[in-house]
């Protein structure tokens, strides 16, 4: 980039942010109307908006920009003004039938104006467009919100919680039905993932268990996988997911392998109430809840194997 675009960007951004902090200190907040506007981001853009995540501590995985970039380039919309991004959100497509809208963020100087109201409506309605008619999409709501996107559509499903696992000792018992997914039959893998997440994501199954430095595990019994799940690195620690197996012993027994590889970091997971024995097992495993959201559909809730799953 030219040296003196630079210096505009930031004379302009000065600008931007002085008249955001006198609207800030007025009681009443004020519409911004007609000079903001609402376009795709680019990938430099999308890697801030994964940058404001980790400051809202989000605690994202170290490779989700990429992951997700790479899944669905058109999968995030920002608003500007003045040229600059102000907010943003992803609204990934993962198949016709099913999109997930999340990273839902304004910067702060610019919030409660009405200019999140107006980019939501507008990833709402994108995503719609992108999708077949009667599609289902999904979000992941802090609790303060879950009326917010009540008004644009979506229904309460369950409530998610997240975990923070400690770990065990390096000497655990690992059992031997545990196998890597590196050169596992793909097909078997993605019908599992069939019963489990909306509709098929092949691109996005394979991008997301060869992340680089992420684990991921089956579960093979008799021949038969019982489950699978990954562990990737975040800002703080690692996260688990997705994890899905087909009874508590089985997610104990990955849940095991992956407490091997965290390096003694704390590990992360989310647990739907719609699954009580997978917070049966977090608690079990002495696991402490840290955090909560409610995860929310417009359109047909998803017909799914939630005995299986943890996300
Ligand atoms: C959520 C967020 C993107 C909304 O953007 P915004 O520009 O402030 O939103 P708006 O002014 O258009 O208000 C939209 C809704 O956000 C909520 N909201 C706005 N300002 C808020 C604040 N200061 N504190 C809590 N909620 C707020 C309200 O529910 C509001 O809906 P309502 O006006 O119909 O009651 C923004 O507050 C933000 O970045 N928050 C931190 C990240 C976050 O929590 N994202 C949502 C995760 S589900």
């Amino acid at each position: 980039m030219p040296v003196n675009q630079n210096n505009d960007n930031d004379l302009r951004w000065a600008l931007i942010a002085r008249t955001a902090r006198k609207w800030k200190v007025e009681r009443k907040p004020r519409m911004i109307d007609g000079i903001e506007r609402i376009r795709n981001l680019n990938k430099t853009e999308q890697r801030l908006l994964l940058s404001w995540a980790e400051k809202e501590g989000w605690n994202p995985g170290l490779h989700d920009a990429d992951s997700f970039w790479r899944v669905d380039p058109d999968g995030f919309l920002g608003i500007e003004i003045g040229g600059i991004i102000v907010g943003g959100g992803a609204i990934v497509k993962h198949n016709p039938r099913f999109g997930f809208m999340g990273l839902f963020i304004m910067r702060p100087e610019f919030r409660s104006k009405k200019l999140g109201t107006k980019l939501w409506y507008a990833r709402r309605d994108h995503l719609l467009s992108r999708l077949e008619n009667g599609a289902t999409i999904g979000l992941d709501a802090v609790d303060t919100m879950v009326p917010f996107y009540a008004r644009g559509g979506f229904v309460r499903y369950t409530r998610q919680v997240r975990y923070e696992w400690s770990g065990i000792a390096a000497s655990s018992y690992i059992s031997d039905a545990i196998i890597t997914l590196e050169n596992f039959n793909f097909d078997i893998l993605q019908k599992y993932d069939r019963d489990c997440f909306p509709g098929p994501r092949s691109e996005y199954l394979r991008l997301w268990i060869q992340q680089p430095d992420a684990h991921a595990f089956g579960l093979e019994k008799r021949g038969k996988l019982r489950g699978f799940g990954a562990m990737r690195p975040c800002v703080s620690g690692w996260k688990i997911g997705p994890l899905f197996a087909d009874t508590r012993t089985d997610a104990q027994e990955l849940l095991m392998a992956f407490g091997q590889h965290a390096k003694g970091e704390s590990m992360y997971m989310d647990a739907p109430e719609s699954n009580p024995e997978a917070n049966y097992l977090c608690r079990s495993l002495g696991m402490r809840e840290v955090f909560g959201c409610v995860r929310m559909y417009r359109g047909a809730i998803p017909n799914l194997a939630d005995t299986r799953s943890t996300q």
